[in-house]
């Protein structure tokens, strides 16, 4: 049967979403705390994994292994890369790319190594669907029945948007213009970085589970990006995290 499993990698992302479990009971393994419980009718297992590619595969692999979650759900922050992705919009994954993984000459650059993979894609049919409810969300006089405008206004959200297509994640908080410049040299088709979707998406390829991978940006992965990621994490992630999976479960 189905049991859902929903990571993020800080309390920021997934307490709004612990909030609106029922029935819930609490596991501690590896010095991370899973809240198994009912959401709107659905079994979940709900857990932050801490930041990094790491600590998101030992998590995720516990989900599978110990919880025997049937899918998976990362949901977070992530900075904005390509110049059409903006503060407050959300991206859903296609695919996923580890932009640090680099085992050149022995294998091109950013494959893993004897699995001969580069791209991992995530579950086409609900992502598309996700689309459309992300975007019903986002629709200005629906963000502002939950976030005020406010808040909305001191990250100059105003139309924002979903997007989908490729994300990049590595070991790497992108706080200036030179990391920025150099991925998007490197790999022009990026929308978003962060720092644990594609370690998920590796970890649920090789277990033969689907995933999804939805990120909302809280940064333009520049100067200004540690203080623009600290005031969003603290005020509009739990938000978008707890809707975005409401709409998940119902779908
Ligand atoms: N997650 C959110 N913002 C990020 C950034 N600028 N770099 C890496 N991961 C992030």
């Amino acid at each position: 049967s189905k049991v859902i499993g929903i990571l993020g990698a800080i309390p920021e992302e997934v307490n709004g979403i612990i909030h609106s479990l029922t029935n819930v009971t609490e596991v501690v393994i590896g010095g991370r705390k899973y809240y198994k419980g009912l959401l709107y009718g659905v079994n979940v297992v709900v857990v932050y994994s801490r930041i990094g590619k790491v600590a998101a595969s030992v998590t995720v692999s516990t989900l599978l292994l110990h919880f025997n979650v049937s899918n998976v759900v990362f949901v977070g922050v992530a900075g904005g890369i390509h110049a059409d992705v903006r503060v407050g919009d959300v991206v859903v994954a296609k695919d996923l790319i580890q932009y640090d993984m680099d085992a050149s000459p022995l294998r091109p650059k950013f494959e893993i190594p004897l699995l001969g993979q580069t791209y991992f894609h995530s579950e086409e049919a609900l992502s598309r669907k996700l689309l459309a409810s992300i975007e019903s969300f986002l629709a200005i006089d629906c963000l502002t029945k939950h976030i005020e405008p406010v808040e909305l206004r001191k990250f100059n959200i105003e139309a924002p948007r979903v997007h989908y297509g490729t994300i990049a994640s590595g070991d790497q908080f992108f706080s200036t213009n030179k990391q920025k410049q150099a991925l998007i040299d490197e790999l022009p088709n990026v929308l978003c970085v962060e720092m644990e979707g594609a370690a998920v998406a590796q970890v649920c390829y090789e277990f033969g589970v689907p995933f999804i991978v939805i990120r909302t940006i809280s940064d333009n992965a520049n100067q200004e990006a540690s203080f623009s990621f600290q005031s969003f994490v603290q005020i509009i992630s739990l938000v978008y995290g707890r809707e975005i999976v409401k709409e998940i479960v119902k779908s």
